[in-house]
C-alpha cells in the first residue's frame, strides 16, 4: 500500500465533514418494534446490554480524555466534543432502551476514572509524557472503534436475518454508519504522530511497554466480570471460532504503528492473550451455571 501522508489539516477536515454528515441519531427517530422479541432477547439481549453500556461509557472517556491529554488542541476538542461524545451517547440512550424492551435490565455504566488513568494522567503534565500518553489513547480509540464496526456488522446481519427490518434499518444501520468514521480518526492521528516522528525511541519503547502492560478489550475496565462478559459477546457474535484473525483485525493498526519492526507481530500477542482470556472467563462461568448477564 503507498505510504500516505496524513496531515494535521486532513484530521481537521475529517473531523468537520463527521460532524457534518453524521448529526446524533435521534431518539424518536429509531423504531424500535421487535417482531419476536423472545428470540432477539436469547440471541442479543446480552450483547446489546453490553454495548449499552459501553457506549454510555463515553461520558468516562471524555473525562479520562481531558485527565490524559490536559494540553488538547482544537482538532481534538472538536472531535470529542462536537462529534464523537454526542454520537456515542445516542448510541447509548437507544441501545438502552431497545435492551429494555426486550426485558433486560438497564444498563450502569462504569463513570469513575480509574486510579491507574490518574496517575498516568499526572505524569502527563510532563509533556514527553503526555505524547506517550495521546499515541496510546488514539491506539485505544481504533482498537476499541474496530470492535464496535466488526460488533454491529455482525449484529446487523443477524436482525437482518431474523426478519427484525426495523431494528436493522433504524437502529443497527444509523449507528453502524457512524462508527468507522471514529476509527478512521484515531487510525489517522496516531498514523500522523507516527509519519511526523513526535516520539523518540525512549518514547516509543515506553508505549510499547504500557501497551503491553494495559491493553483492555472494549469496555471491560480491567474488571473480571466485564471480562466475561465481553467472552459472551465474542461468542454470541461467533468470533471466537478465529480469535487469531480477529486480533489480527482489531490490532492492526498498532501493529503497523507500535511494532512495525518486530517480527511476527502481525497479530500483537497481548491482543490474542486478552480475547482468549475473556472467552475462557466466559466460559467458566457457563460452567459454574450462570446465566450471562
Ligand atoms: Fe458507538
Ligand atoms: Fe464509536
Amino acid at each position: 500500500m503507498p505510504k500516505q501522508v496524513i496531515t494535521d489539516q486532513k484530521i481537521a477536515d475529517h473531523v468537520r465533514r463527521l460532524g457534518d454528515l453524521y448529526p446524533p441519531i435521534a431518539l424518536d427517530s429509531v423504531d424500535r418494534t421487535v417482531k419476536r422479541p423472545d428470540l432477539v432477547r436469547d440471541r442479543f439481549g446480552h450483547i446489546l446490554n453490553y454495548l449499552a453500556r459501553v457506549e454510555l461509557e463515553v461520558d468516562r472517556n471524555v473525562l479520562e480524555l481531558l485527565v490524559l491529554l490536559p494540553d488538547v488542541d482544537e482538532t481534538n476538542r472538536m472531535f470529542y466534543a462536537d462529534v464523537w461524545q454526542p454520537q456515542e451517547i445516542q448510541h447509548g440512550l437507544i441501545l438502552d432502551r431497545l435492551q429494555q424492551d426486550l426485558g433486560m435490565t438497564q444498563a450502569e455504566p462504569v463513570l469513575d476514572v480509574s486510579f491507574k488513568i490518574k496517575v498516568l494522567g499526572a505524569l502527563a503534565n510532563l509533556r514527553p509524557i503526555q505524547d506517550v500518553a495521546r499515541l496510546l489513547y488514539f491506539l485505544t480509540g481504533a482498537s476499541t472503534e474496530r470492535q464496535a464496526v466488526l460488533a454491529y456488522n455482525v449484529i446487523n446481519d443477524g436482525m437482518k436475518q431474523l426478519g427484525e427490518d426495523a431494528i436493522s434499518e433504524t437502529v443497527i444501520t444509523p449507528i453502524k454508519q457512524q462508527e468507522p468514521g471514529h476509527f478512521a480518526f484515531y487510525q489517522m492521528s496516531a498514523t500522523a504522530m507516527i509519519q511526523q516522528g513526535r516520539l523518540k525511541p525512549w518514547q516509543m519503547f515506553l508505549a510499547r511497554v504500557l501497551r503491553e502492560k494495559s491493553y483492555n478489550l472494549v469496555g471491560t475496565n480491567a474488571m473480571p466480570q466485564y471480562k466475561a462478559d465481553m467472552g459472551g459477546v465474542i461468542t454470541g457474535l461467533g468470533l471466537d471460532d478465529d480469535l487469531e484473525g480477529y486480533a489480527r483485525e482489531i490490532g492492526r493498526v498498532e501493529a503497523r504503528l507500535l511494532w512495525a519492526n518486530k517480527k511476527g507481530m502481525e497479530v500483537p500477542g497481548y491482543i490474542l492473550r486478552a480475547l482468549r482470556e475473556s472467552v475462557d472467563l466466559y466460559r467458566e462461568r457457563l460452567g459454574r451455571g450462570v446465566a450471562p448477564a
